[in-house]
């Protein structure tokens, strides 16, 4: 185990295994008017822990080809009474599961709920330890009053998923950027107050502690790979020269990967490639000159739209537009016999297999288009839309097949807290021996 001293290499399963023992933002950018819409348990079985377990010691985020399958045929050498006898070890069955859950919107009580209920958390709200990525795609912000014990809430998590192995991908949705902009028109006056004042506030979200945690640990796109060897969340497609993931994510699993924004990946934005990392670029240099505004201009209403600062390119003024991927709706609002024709060319510029997007409510449940390629996962969970509490669940398996080869599977499933489960994808592929070298 390269890279992880002795000491974690002995202390994370025990700590893993302990402490799992305790056991819309319907609105539209500003120039067009704002339109307003109306506006159980997930159980761990030992066995997925074990194997939680093995996934984590033999493929941590970021592990090297050599610790993951590079050795592929181990031989042990066992010394017996007169004989040595050559033991075949089985090859290592890998899985990953990730869960997303999408707009929150100010209310800490429903998002624990859908948190503990998918496995995220315990029934303290502290990292379970039971799923390796949790995603939030956005909106946690606005419509609500629990802006503050929600980003705090985060960043615990963060801390305490990091220290057993876990990865929290954090994403900033239109209303994080709205309010980083000054457009304060979906602000709750009681929310201010958690704040202590306007000006608190405006300072907390802009150069303070909160716009700090957007601008370090929250980015507008991200492309998570479900297997290591392609690297870990937000390894480039296509890969760059000389990456040491470069060779995976050029062969045949080079697509095992789900993208995330807020809004969606419209098949016009210009800056799909590389990604995650050019809208990503585009984000940090928009964030940093609206952070750098000196004084920040008065929120608006009641004074007038800010708008984005002087300076700002045209790359970041799309980021920001009604195509960008904080806005786009295409993928929720246009008939399939549209969409579906194109989305096949996002998954492909994008290394990705499917894509995961928040933003645009459906009050019932999460929405699956395109057989799955497109998934739409927010339900409304804040009590401001008293839609479902849901989150969506991604459980990845590579199991090696008696004779070589492997058997790679995806199963993708809504969980709800007040209704039944659904299944939404099982894909299953056949992989030959040499497509994992
Ligand atoms: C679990 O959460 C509680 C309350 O938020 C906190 O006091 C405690 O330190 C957390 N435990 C761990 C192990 O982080
Ligand atoms: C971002 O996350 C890291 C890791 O959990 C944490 O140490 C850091 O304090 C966070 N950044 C901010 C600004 O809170
Ligand atoms: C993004 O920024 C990083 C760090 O500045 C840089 O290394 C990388 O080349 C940039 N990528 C793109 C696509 O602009």
């Amino acid at each position: 185990m390269p890279r992880l001293s002795t000491v974690a290499f002995v202390a994370l399963p025990f700590l893993v295994l302990s402490l799992a023992y305790f056991t819309q933002s319907y609105v539209s950018p500003l120039g067009p008017a704002p339109h307003l819409g109306s506006g159980p348990g997930y159980s761990i079985s030992l066995s997925s822990l074990v194997s939680f377990v093995q996934a984590a010691i033999q493929a941590p985020f970021g592990a090297s080809q050599e610790t993951l399958l590079g050795a592929q045929h181990p031989k042990e050498q066992v010394d017996s009474e007169d004989s040595e006898v050559i033991i075949d070890e089985p090859r290592p069955r890998f899985t990953r599961r990730i869960v997303a859950v999408g707009d929150i919107h100010g209310d800490l009580i429903n998002a624990g709920r859908v948190l503990q209920m998918a496995g995220v958390v315990d029934e303290d709200g502290n990292w379970s330890g039971n799923v390796d990525v949790f995603v939030q795609t956005g909106d946690i912000i606005d419509r609500g009053d629990d802006t503050v014990e929600l980003f705090e809430w985060m960043e615990e998590l963060r801390e305490q998923a990091h220290g057993v192995g876990g990865v929290m991908v954090s994403l900033l949705g239109n209303h994080e950027w709205m309010n980083a902009i000054g457009d304060w028109r979906y602000v709750y006056p009681s929310e201010i107050e958690t704040f202590g004042s306007i000006s608190a506030r405006q300072k907390a979200v802009t150069t303070g502690w909160l716009g700090n945690i957007w601008a370090s640990n929250y980015t507008t796109a991200a492309r998570l790979p479900l297997h290591s060897l392609l690297g870990p969340p937000n390894t480039d497609y296509p890969p760059e020269d000389g990456s040491v993931y470069a060779r995976a994510n050029a062969g045949p699993l080079s697509h095992a990967a789900f993208s995330f924004v807020h809004g969606g990946l419209a098949p016009m934005y210009p800056n799909l490639q590389p990604f995650p990392s050019a809208i990503n670029n585009i984000s940090s240099s928009l964030l940093h000159k609206l952070r750098a505004r000196s004084p920040q201009p008065p929120p608006h209403p009641p004074h007038a739209y800010p708008g984005l600062p002087a300076g700002t390119t045209r790359e970041e003024a799309r980021l920001y537009g009604s195509d960008g991927p904080l806005w786009y709706r295409g993928w929720a609002d246009e008939d399939e016999s549209k969409i579906c024709s194109r989305v096949d060319q996002v998954l492909q510029k994008t290394g990705t297999r499917r894509m995961v997007m928040g933003h645009t409510p459906n009050l019932q449940n999460i929405v699956a288009r395109c057989g799955g390629k497109v998934l739409i996962i927010d339900t409304g969970i804040s009590h401001a839309y008293g839609g479902a509490l849901s989150a969506l669940s991604i459980e990845y398996t590579l199991e090696p097949v008696k004779g070589g080869g492997w058997k790679e599977q995806e199963v993708v499933k809504a969980l709800y807290a007040e209704q039944e489960d659904e299944l939404l994808v099982t894909a299953t592929r056949e992989l030959g021996e040499g497509d994992l070298w």
